[in-house]
């Protein structure tokens, strides 16, 4: 539920500054004007709306953040008063500029939606976002020279949810020093001789700003990138190549001044690396190099299934969202291709869908394939983009946004599909904390239709990512919606619940069943929607293979984060209820290179096989039949010789399983990896195991996809051993044993 916006202060008084000369106890021995130090307590001089920033600037003690440093004497303002996903401002009454600078300590989040900003004259003269995510407290220094004399009033905004979504602010004075070790507006000129822009990227440096200028004019929008400091962790290049002979200059509006990147920036014509690195999959889609995250825009056209993809080109953690690109003539190959659609000056390119237009309702083509996605920029907004050469190219809507609301803040992710029965296209459409859904004639012009979500599933974070498709169950039509959740799923953060029932055109009527019930029920499966236009009527379905709670710091290098296998949904009854299983599409099965098979084993302790492949190399899948006969708990482990492991534990009395990766390998770069999760199970007298294997992830299917867990893992080396327990010590068989090597 949104809190109402508290105002706290409505009218205020000019604000009162103090000038300290010689022993400033909080600024040295300079003569600075304290413009707020915060150590009153309180925000007598500032008006506080919304819930983020509480009643009053707080201290370490109470503030919640534990290495919070850098602060000055007792009292600092911190946004995360009331956690991360709150929002609101503090604006100061107004004051006089009475020297070159205003410098002021600054920590936080580094999203573009928590800034401090400086407003003289009704125009924003400065707006910035911490430097670097981190709970110390930096000077950043703002010249204001050119405004000696003038009013000014400030404004700290947290804007942001989620993870890092809060700013930390204290000591804001004017002196005839910058205190910050900072530049701001530099200009690099670069030769335009070669193909590339190199620039090395440290995944924890803050974001800087980067604007591309061709004969002097500055390319909108600007890029984040996260310009090496301490140390180079990888290149990502700029491709100029369109832009030979002309002049090119690197704007860079604010940056450390004495971190390395700067000075290594340089041109190349090849941009190359060791592709397999250690933790990169072989089978699985993941972006030649930079982050991703949802898969977005799939749709199949003349013999080729494409996938889009949240992308940030500029380097491997979230960021300048721009839809990546990749097809497949078989959804396990995949090309790599160039960037489909890429940011504007409306915003970042957020998730959304792709029809392919074969009556051409929209009047752009027969056949075009249109992209409807969120602009995501002051708002969200939902916008559309053609392609007349099968997605090489984007052309983006002159009439763009195609459908706006001003009241909903988390507006996104479109997924769009023709509707036969009503001659419409239906957009599902998150929206908060429910799914409304749209109809239109012409993908132009959108009309509501209903809204649901509202005391039904999850609701412990945003609704993200729907897709509202046909199933057919027993010759009947049954209709599935997918709603991904974030954070709120079953075993912390980001996951895909889903409801079945039935759609009339208009409106999506559940059946009762007892939700919520989830895609998957292991940690890394978010944000799947399923392909459009699928040549043999299959509904498959592609899920990102991470979580939010540590997908921008698992330890891979050069890229981060793959998609998971695709799967072909179906409605199962599972012996209590329907639900949609989820298995790999069958072509899966052609990966299978090398196959070992071991004898039936029948434990009622511990059996182990070792060296389950030779030359293992983390690409394989195990099939195995397991008959509990009398023991009602009892596992299975794949471990290294490393004492690396990860275990599959069943608890029949408690129709439960769990996973546990506590021992998985690097399980510490960040606070929450390490986990033991637990899957609702069916007692059956037994379960048909398919568990795939791809360097850092495993995805186990139980009888067919009933049930699926999928889950990341980053160990030292593959495991290559297999353990059989029976917890109970009552007898136990695992049955046709195949190991299976696997390879592209
Ligand atoms: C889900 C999501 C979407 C959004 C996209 C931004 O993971 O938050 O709602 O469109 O990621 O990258």
């Amino acid at each position: 539920m949104k809190k109402n916006l508290i105002i706290l202060l409505c009218s205020l008084p000019l604000l009162s500054i103090t000038t300290l000369h010689g022993q400033n106890k909080k600024s040295g021995k300079e003569a600075f004007i304290v413009v707020d130090d915060f150590e009153s307590g309180n925000f007598k001089n500032w008006k506080v709306e919304g819930e983020a920033f509480g009643n009053s600037p707080v201290t370490k003690e109470n503030s919640g953040i534990r290495d919070v440093n850098g602060y000055l004497g007792n009292y600092f303002v911190s946004s995360l008063s009331e956690g991360d996903d709150s929002r609101g401002t503090l604006t100061s009454s107004p004051f006089k500029i009475k020297s070159n600078y205003i410098n002021f300590l600054i920590g936080g989040g580094t999203s573009p939606d928590l800034y401090i900003e400086l407003v003289i004259d009704g125009k924003t003269i400065y707006k910035n976002s911490p430097f670097s995510e981190g709970s110390q407290l930096e000077w950043m220094t703002w010249d204001v020279s050119k405004y000696l004399g003038k009013q000014a009033y400030l404004r700290i905004v947290d804007n942001d949810r989620g993870k890092w979504g809060h700013i930390l602010i204290d000591q804001i004075e004017m002196g005839n020093i910058p205190k910050s070790d900072y530049m701001v507006d530099k200009r690099l000129s670069i030769k335009s001789d070669k193909k590339y822009i190199m620039l090395p990227i440290e995944d924890k440096a803050p974001e800087v700003k980067v604007f591309l200028e061709i004969d002097g004019i500055k390319q909108i929008p600007h890029s984040n990138i996260r310009l090496a400091q301490n140390k180079i962790d990888y290149w990502v290049p700029l491709n100029i190549e369109g832009y030979k002979g002309k002049d090119i200059n690197l704007l860079l509006p604010i940056f450390k001044r004495n971190g390395i990147g700067y000075s290594k920036i340089n041109t190349s014509n090849t941009f190359n690396f060791k592709y397999d690195e250690p933790f990169r999959p072989l089978y699985h889609y993941s972006p030649f190099f930079g982050w991703t995250n949802d898969p977005n825009g799939m749709v199949y056209k003349d013999g080729e299934y494409h996938l889009f993809y949240q992308y940030n080109p500029y380097g491997s953690v979230w960021g300048n969202m721009t839809w990546g690109h990749a097809v497949s003539k078989d959804l396990i190959n995949w090309e790599h291709k160039t960037p489909g659609i890429l940011p504007d000056s409306e915003g970042t390119i957020f998730s959304g869908s792709a029809v392919i237009d074969k009556f051409n309702t929209a009047g752009f083509g027969k056949d075009a394939m249109v992209a409807i996605y969120t602009n995501d920029g002051d708002r969200q907004t939902q916008n559309l983009a053609y392609s007349l050469d099968n997605g090489k190219t984007f052309i983006k809507y002159k009439g763009n946004p195609v459908l706006t609301d001003p009241n909903i803040v988390d507006f996104r992710d479109p997924k769009v599909f023709w509707d036969k029965d009503s001659k419409q296209w239906i957009m599902s459409l998150a929206t908060t904390q429910t799914i409304t859904f749209y109809g239109s004639k012409n993908l132009k012009n959108w009309e509501k239709l209903s809204e649901f979500g509202e005391g039904i599933g999850a609701h412990g974070g945003v609704w993200e990512c729907p897709d509202l498709f046909p199933l057919t169950y027993n010759g009947k039509t049954k209709w599935v919606l997918l709603v991904s959740i974030n954070p709120g799923g079953p075993n912390s953060g980001s996951a895909t619940q889903y409801f079945i029932g039935d759609f009339d055109g208009k409106k999506f009527t559940p059946d009762p069943l007892p939700y919520p019930l989830w895609i998957d029920n292991g940690r890394d499966n978010y944000a799947g929607v399923t392909w459009n236009n699928e040549p043999n009527g299959k509904t498959i379905f592609i899920g990102w293979m991470s979580n939010w709670d540590y997908a921008n710091q698992v330890p891979s290098v050069n890229f981060k984060n793959a998609m998971t296998l695709p799967r072909e949904l179906k409605l199962v009854n599972n012996g209590k209820h329907l639900v949609l299983a989820n298995p790999p599409i069958e072509t899966v099965k052609e990966l299978r290179k090398e196959t070992n098979t071991y004898e039936n084993v029948s434990v009622n302790d511990t059996y182990t096989i070792k060296n389950l492949l030779s030359g293992n190399e983390g690409a394989y899948e195990i099939e195995m039949d397991i008959k509990p006969e009398k023991s009602n708990e009892f596992s299975f482990i794949l471990s290294n010789n490393n004492n690396q492991q990860v275990s599959f534990i069943f608890d029949l009395t408690k129709e439960e399983l769990s996973l546990d990766r506590t021992q998985s390998g690097d399980t510490d770069f960040a606070i929450n990896f390490s986990s033991v999760i637990h899957s609702p199970i069916v007692k059956r007298n037994m379960y048909k195991i398919r568990l795939l294997v791809d360097k850092a992830s495993i995805e186990l299917f139980l009888n067919d996809g009933e049930t699926a867990v999928t889950s990341l893992i980053f160990p030292k080396e593959s495991y290559n051993n297999l353990t059989f327990k029976s917890l109970d010590k009552q007898p136990i068989q695992f049955n046709n044993i195949n190991i299976y090597k696997l390879g592209l």
